[in-house]
């Protein structure tokens, strides 16, 4: 079981428990571990013992628990796991959630984790459409908090309407696609519409380029393609068949992606052109606008006379534009992908430099990010973009990488649905 993924089921005070036994039993199918916490109202509706036999480990439920802290503390529950699952979550949990309660040891793990967190919740449609749990259920989404559910239908109490529990093969279905992306170190957002970019192609750039001066050096730009690659990855996820044309970078591949990997900006162009026709295309890559004219086959050489002096002055380079993927793609005349987004890394005027390359690139959006030094834009975890399309500039709060890249994707999902 050592390479089986772990999951922290923590199971809350709802009728839907019961169904946390199913859940168990298919995510041990697929390798994917659980191990459970229990709260003292789910303990009422699903016993510790029908856990405990099917996940084949003890069942967590107190936190003043001599022998539980000792063995096994509520920060190393959540340390020992890969992801936290909340099945069934409460109104209750939720609220703790969003507050910050911990007095007990459900939500005092759930406070204290830096784990991604996926919640189900299950209750009464009043429970569910009442505005403290709207509340609480939008700040945790906010916070990064993924919902799977809940469902509309009949319910335990003879109602009918929203809250009912998502059924565990939907839970296990987002969980397994969780990890299977996260193979390429991107999270994406569970609850997700996994499928919605079913039979859709794109074609993703990402990453710097390298123009080469000589065989042995290089003109390049700061660019980590940690970007590119999450919107790959987030693309993929929803099940676009994704095409990434990458510069030379540090990133792994991500999972669910064909990766084309190149150097130049002459080589990105013809691999992108290779690639179409698409649906979607994002060109992320920070591509050189210029190379160095006829470099030379062999190494440029400093040259030195005997006792060391200079004998030649430093080599001047000749530059010459590079192709502009971006507006070539946009300005294509037959099979004009239905999208074409680009990327404007800016320094000052980020809004306006952008707007006006969206005019003159002919895309139909912009992402627009600022690059200046002190921003740790380039290789860092986090972004701040504007997405500038033809009805204005939404401007994104500070997110993850990977964040982005799924409210871009999820955003991108819905422009096709719309329009094509
Ligand atoms: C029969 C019964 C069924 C319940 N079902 C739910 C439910 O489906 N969802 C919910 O949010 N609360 C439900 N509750 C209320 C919770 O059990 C209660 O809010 C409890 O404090 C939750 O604690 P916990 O979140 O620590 O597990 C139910 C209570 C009873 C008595």
């Amino acid at each position: 079981m050592s390479n089986w993924k772990r999951v922290l089921l923590i199971i809350t005070g709802g009728i839907a428990a019961y169904k946390s036994l199913e859940l168990i039993r298919d995510l041990q199918r697929r390798k994917i571990a659980v191990r459970c916490i229990l709260t003292r109202a789910g303990a009422e509706f699903v016993t510790p013992m029908a856990l405990a036999a099917l996940s084949g480990d003890k069942v967590y439920q107190d936190i003043f628990s001599l022998t539980d802290e000792s063995e096994m503390g509520h920060i190393e529950l959540s340390r020992d796991a890969d992801l936290i699952v909340v099945a069934p979550a409460t109104a209750n949990i939720i609220a703790k959630m969003r507050a910050g309660i911990a007095d007990d040891l459900a939500s005092t793990t759930l406070l204290a984790t830096g784990k991604p967190v996926v919640i189900a919740p299950a209750m009464n449609v009043r429970m569910w459409e009442h505005a403290a749990t709207q509340e609480n259920i939008g700040v945790l989404k906010d916070r990064g908090i993924s919902l799977i559910g809940p469902n509309e239908g009949d319910m335990a109490c003879n109602e009918f309407g929203m809250g009912r529990m998502a059924e565990p093969s939907k839970i296990v279905e987002e969980i397994t696609t969780f990890f299977s992306v996260r193979a390429g170190d991107t999270t994406p957002r569970l609850g997700a519409r996994n499928g919605v970019l079913s039979g859709r192609r794109a074609v993703v750039t990402s990453g710097p380029t390298h123009e080469a001066v000589d065989p042995v050096r290089y003109l390049a730009n700061h660019s980590s393609g940690r970007q590119g690659h999450a919107i790959a990855a987030a693309l993929a996820s929803l099940g676009a068949e994704t095409i990434l044309v990458a510069g030379p970078t540090q990133q792994p591949d991500p999972a669910g992606v064909t990766v084309k990997n190149v150097q130049s900006a002459v080589e990105m162009m013809a691999a992108c052109q290779a690639e179409l026709p698409a649906d979607i295309v994002i060109c992320a890559a920070a591509v050189a606008d210029w190379r160095v004219a006829n470099p030379p086959q062999e190494k440029i050489k400093k040259e030195r006379g005997k006792n060391g002096n200079k004998t030649s002055a430093p080599p001047v380079l000749q530059l010459e534009e590079n192709p502009d993927i971006l507006a070539s793609i946009s300005t294509l005349k037959t099979e004009r992908p239905a999208l074409v987004v680009g990327f404007a890394a800016e320094t000052n005027s980020v809004i306006e430099h952008a707007k006006s390359k969206r005019i003159s690139k002919g895309c139909d959006w912009i992402v627009a990010n600022d690059v200046s030094p002190g921003t740790g834009t380039f290789g860092g975890g986090h972004n701040t973009v504007h997405v500038i399309d033809g009805d204005g500039v939404e401007d994104w709060p500070v997110m993850s990488k990977e964040k982005i890249g799924f409210r871009l994707a999820e955003r991108i999902a819905q422009y096709l649905e719309t329009f094509s």
